[in-house]
């Protein structure tokens, strides 16, 4: 089955065109070779794929099929490997309780973010989604923790001293973070923006990445999406492995990590991005009509 999978490189990124659990079962990837997993599958909420909707019977055959792939993907990690793995508020906790008997859940990790739109009238919309940070050691695996701080906000305007200390000195502008994460989501207009329904931010990826992986290791996504985790790996040095199913989103992992301008004879040209601005009256200015005009207003 190998040679039947379509898979591309450039220096540091392999990519797979095929269904995930196919290629993990296939040990073209080996077990224990990959030091960082991130897991972004679809939520089982109903959202469209290409012609891939993300539905399953019910919440126990969904969790189900989670458990088949996430066996898979714990078999590729090193014994100091780690693994991220998101899914939906509702759905988390069957993975959590799943994933805490096979190895150790160190972070449960909040991504939340603004929205402009209404996100519902009679409860309290989601605004975040969770993350699972787990590791197969936890007394012995990576986590660059000064390569991800963040300033510390003391809310103060003046320094704050420690006067805990023999000589008292400011206290330090950064931290590590902690487990709530503010990170905008990926909008029209920002530069990295692709042409998929769930791209996840490349500054959350840095993060995870930065922190749970060194120049040169190896990162695995078996839900490549928009291949935001290889651009990012590539970017950062590391080495990555990335599966996606869809047509589509495949050819967006050739282009966006220069791999190919061609698919299979078709060739890949990169989103066109044109927008019309609109002015202090809401009149239409400027040039060229867009294809997602509903993502003017965020
Ligand atoms: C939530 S999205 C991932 C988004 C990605 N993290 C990004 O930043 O763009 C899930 C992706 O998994 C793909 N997918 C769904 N089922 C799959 C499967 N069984 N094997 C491989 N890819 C699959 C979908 O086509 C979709 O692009």
């Amino acid at each position: 089955m190998n040679s039947s999978i379509p898979s591309f490189s450039n220096d540091c990124a392999t990519i797979y065109h095929g269904e995930c659990v196919d290629i993990l079962r296939s040990r073209i990837i080996p077990d224990h070779s990959v030091d960082l997993i991130f897991a972004d599958p679809p939520y089982n909420i109903g959202k469209q794929f290409g012609s891939f909707k993300d539905e399953w019977p019910s919440d126990v055959a969904y969790a189900e099929w989670c458990y088949t792939w996430l066996s898979l993907c714990l078999n590729k990690l090193k014994p100091t490997g780690s693994i991220y793995v998101m899914t939906s508020t509702q759905a988390m906790p069957y993975l959590d309780i799943w994933l805490r008997t096979r190895c150790t859940v160190l972070s449960r990790i909040v991504w939340h973010y603004d929205s402009s739109g209404m996100q519902a009238r009679k409860y309290y919309g989601s605004m975040y989604e969770p993350i699972l940070f787990c590791v197969n050691d936890p007394k012995n695996y990576t986590f660059n923790a000064d390569d991800i701080e963040v300033e510390a906000r003391t809310g103060a305007v003046r320094k704050l001293i420690d006067y805990r200390k023999p000589v008292p000195a400011p206290y330090k502008t950064t931290k590590i973070p902690g487990n709530a994460w503010y990170f905008p989501r990926v909008r029209y207009r920002m530069p990295e923006y692709e042409n998929h329904p769930s791209q996840k931010p490349e500054s959350l990826l840095k993060r995870i990445i930065r922190a749970s992986s060194n120049p040169g290791d190896v990162v695995l996504d078996p839900f490549a999406g928009a291949f935001t985790t290889s651009a990012v790996a590539q970017s950062l040095g590391r080495r990555s492995i990335s599966i996606e199913q869809n047509h589509d989103y495949f050819k967006i992992g050739l282009r966006r990590l220069n791999i190919a301008d061609e698919y299979n004879g078709e060739a890949i040209t990169s989103l066109d991005k044109s927008y019309v601005r609109k002015n202090s009256n809401g009149v239409h200015g400027g040039a060229v009509a867009s294809t997602q005009p509903e993502l003017f207003n965020d």
